[in-house]
This record gives C-alpha cells, structure tokens and sequence, in this order.
C-alpha cells in the first residue's frame, strides 16, 4: 500500500507496517510502551475513564513464530542481542525479553518501510532504552546511529521515589538513519542570555565586532581613521554602505554590527533541557502525551516540507498534529479508538488560528502484506519457537539455519495423515539425516548407542513422548 496521509489506524500496528511499500516514508517516530510494568489510565472531564493501554508483558504478548523469524540468518545479528536479553532476563519468557521480541519484529517492518533519505527515531526511558538501542544497532548497523539525545521531562511530582533512588527525570531519544543518503536539519533554539546584545538601532539590537586587526597587513585609512583592518577596503566600503559599520565613539574604531534578528540562535545539541513535559489539556487528554514542541523538533531535524512522517504507536497523536502544523504529510496507527477522537479535537484546539483542520481517513483494516511468509516458512519459525532453537533428537540449541522440518511418521509409511503439522517437528541437520526413514524411536536409540545423548536425556524425552515404533 502506498499510505494516504492523513490516516490513522485503528489497529495493531504490525499487520498494517506490514502492508506498507518498501522505502515510503521519511520519518518513523516512535514512543511505544516503555515496558513499565504498569496500565496507563487517563479520565475525561468527567471523570470517566477515557484512554488507556497496558504496558506489563509476558510472552502470551508475543506470537511464538516471531522467534523463529527473528532466529532466521538474515537477522543473525539480532536474534544475538535478543539471545543476551534472554539470559539477562534469566528465563526464557521474561518480560524484558518478551517486550523485545515484540519490539524487534516491528522495528524491522519500519526500517523496510523507511527511504534511503529516512530516519527513525525512537523515545524511550532508562530501562528499556539501553535494550532497544541494541536491537537498533542490530537492525540499522551502528553506524547509522546518528545521535543519543537525553530529553530532561522535568518529572512534576518526585513523591516517595525520592527516598529509595534519585528521581529519574530523562527519556531517550534515539536517533537512526537509513543511510548516508539521510538529511540532516541542524535546529537552534533562542538564546538564554542576551547581553552580549548591548546596542540597539532603528533594525533592532546587536552586538558590536571590532574590525581593527593587528598584523593583518592590511593597512589602511578608512573614514579618518588609519589602523590595520581585518579585511580588504573594499569590503569595508561596502559594509558601510550596507549601514552595517558603526563608531562607538566619535572619531573612534570601527565595529562591525550584528543584529539579533539575523542570528539563527543556539545550535541545539543531544542535551534538550528546553522543552517541558506536556501540560495537561482540557478535554484532549492521554496518558504519556508527549509536548507538541518536542515533535516539531524531531519532525523538523529528519524531513523537509510535504514529506511523510508516520508514527505507529501514535497515541493521542502529537506527532500527527506537529506534522501538520509543519506542513508534512503524516499517518498514525494506535490500538486506541481513542486515538481518532483526540487528533481530530487536537486538530481544532492546536493548529494556528489561519491553519484548517485537514479531513482525517480513519481505517480499521490493515492492508494486505507486501511480502508475504509462506506457510511452510511459518510453520518452521514456530516450531522454532517452541523448542527455542533446541533439537529434540540431540538437546543441542541449533540456530534457525541449521534445523529441517522432519515427518515424526517417515513419508515412506504412505500414512495419509502424515502431511497434518502435527506429524511435523523440526531436527537439526545431523539428526534428520541420521534418522532418514526411520521412527524416532529408532533415531533416540542410535543417538543413546552413540554417545550423542545421555541415558538422563534418553529417558526424560521418552517419557515425554509417545512415538511409534
Ligand atoms: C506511550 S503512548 C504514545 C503517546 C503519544 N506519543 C502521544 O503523544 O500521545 C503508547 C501508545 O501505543 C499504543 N500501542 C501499544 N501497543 C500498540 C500496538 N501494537 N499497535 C498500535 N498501538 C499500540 C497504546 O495504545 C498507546 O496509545
């Protein structure tokens, strides 16, 4: 599907990244669950419930088949992050581990999706950011990782925290290109300190340069006054023709005048300190709504006028609004029907007064796929999942690669029933051509006679399973 702007999803978000063209869209934002081990609630004026998600996550969040995907050689790289989350976790479906996964499979649609010229940026806190940084670095190599920035939020109360850890007030946000072909804005903010700003004229303030410079060689008398000056005369008769000379006092140097209203202001760095979280906002609020200002930063460092920004956990739609407001095309997805109803009343309440509301599509149904898995594919990813990458024949873990979708049956039997996927498992390479047409009975016996497996093992499997002879 190519998107039509001014769309939000009312869906999960991986079917439709799912049916989005490759290399379409220039700015992914994201701000998903930051894995808080908590719900989120906001109320309405009247004090009813009006918006909430769910942030706690246990592998019943994730489908068992993106492991065996992620586990695929392609993503070798990645499946090793999620491999040491796992470990750290210290089980196999932790919540740490299980947040990742359902992360990573996402994260991998939306790099599809983005252009060479794109960019990916993604908010996030203390604990998950780190994880997810990783996964980034796995997914769009490390170096298109383009910058870190530490966004002080300023948290309102610090409450009882304060007493067991230091309040913890910075998001990150993580920045990734697609490529070197990437565009890059520089922003400025305004100055916090104006003195140097000591003079004023009829064009505003400025502060004053001198033009005298010793030992310039360039010697000469300008206006009555004779010194070396920093550049040709040329140029100072035409700074001075453009009123851009001045004399502090009479008779005296010259100084060059640079007004306020021509600078751009601070370059902005990875630090941002200047934008406060969001205050709240009658009528259109949501729980973790992120300040218009700070999207219009993000949106305005990544694309230029007209191009597509898309924000797939887009909540009460900041993003969608701060695209609009700067006249890039924009499409959100959320999980929320809440969603729908808050950018359409953002829309009234913050768009400047000469700026009209745009129509906004509103869409339930993903579209179909752009690449689509075949069964035989799914099925293997799966089962890979459910044996984690371990070889029931030998116990060893095998990676995604290295494993064969095997008949339990052999085909040989001419049983009818041996194509159902119960009569399917996955064996490592070495085992499935060991067991050729023979039961599994039969491959666990050799294995035990061969000292590829313990006794211990041996017993533990057979008792698990009921194989025919
Ligand atoms: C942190 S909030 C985003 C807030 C948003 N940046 C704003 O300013 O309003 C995360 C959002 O992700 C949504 N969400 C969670 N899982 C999702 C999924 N699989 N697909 C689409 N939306 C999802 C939740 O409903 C929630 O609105």
């Amino acid at each position: 599907m190519s998107v039509k702007p001014s769309t939000i999803f009312i869906s999960d978000n991986l079917p439709v990244l799912r049916g989005i063209e490759d290399a379409s869209v220039d700015l992914v934002y994201l701000d998903p669950p930051y894995n808080s081990n908590k719900s989120w609630v906001a109320f309405d004026d009247d004090g009813n419930v009006s918006a909430h998600f769910k942030d706690t996550w246990t592998l019943a969040d994730i489908d068992i088949a993106w492991w065996g995907r992620l586990a695929s050689k392609k993503n070798a790289k990645l499946y090793s992050v999620l491999r040491t989350v796992q470990d750290l976790d210290g089980s196999r479906n932790g919540k740490n581990i299980s947040y990742c996964v359902y992360m990573s499979i996402r994260l991998l649609e939306m790099h599809r999706i983005l252009k060479p010229s794109g960019a990916l940026v993604l908010q996030c806190d203390d604990v998950m950011g780190p994880h997810l940084r990783f996964v980034l670095d796995a997914i769009f190599g490390p170096k298109n990782m383009v910058n870190v920035v530490a966004w002080n939020r300023k948290p309102k109360g610090v409450g009882n925290i304060a007493k067991k850890q230091l309040p913890r007030s910075f998001d990150y946000i993580y920045y990734y290109r697609k490529s070197a072909k990437h565009k890059f804005r520089p922003q400025y903010r305004e100055y916090d300190d104006l003195s140097n700003y000591r003079f004023e004229d009829e064009k505003g303030k400025y502060y004053a340069v001198g033009m005298a410079k010793n030992g310039s060689g360039m010697l000469y008398e300008f206006e009555g006054v004779t010194r070396e000056w920093s550049c040709t005369e040329a140029k100072m008769r035409e700074l001075h023709a453009q009123g851009l000379l001045v004399q502090l006092k009479e008779g005296g140097l010259f100084y060059k005048k640079n007004y306020l209203s021509d600078a751009k202001g601070v370059l902005v760095g990875n630090f941002w300190d200047d934008i406060d979280a969001a205050e709240p906002l009658k009528g259109v609020d949501y729980p973790t709504r992120k300040p218009l200002e700070l999207l219009k930063r993000i949106i305005s460092m990544t694309t230029d006028r007209d191009d597509l920004v898309l924000d797939p956990f887009c909540g009460c739609a900041t993003t969608c609004v701060a695209a609009e407001v700067l006249g890039r095309e924009w499409v959100g997805i959320d999980l929320s029907s809440e969603a729908v109803v808050l950018v359409a009343k953002r829309m009234k309440v913050q768009l400047p007064g000469d700026m009209l509301s745009p129509k906004i599509n509103q869409r339930t149904r993903a579209p179909k796929p752009i690449h689509s898995i075949s069964s035989k594919e799914e099925l293997k990813n799966r089962m890979y999942g459910e044996c984690e990458g371990e070889c029931i024949g030998c116990g060893a873990w095998k990676p995604h690669s290295d494993m064969d979708v095997d008949h339990i049956i052999p085909r040989k039997t001419g049983d009818h029933e041996i194509e159902f996927d119960e009569n399917k498992q996955l064996l490592c390479r070495t085992c499935n051509n060991r067991k050729s047409n023979r039961s599994m009975k039969k491959l666990m016996e050799a294995n035990l006679r061969d000292g590829i497996i313990s006794k211990k093992y041996y017993d533990k499997v057979m008792k698990s399973r009921e194989w025919p002879e």
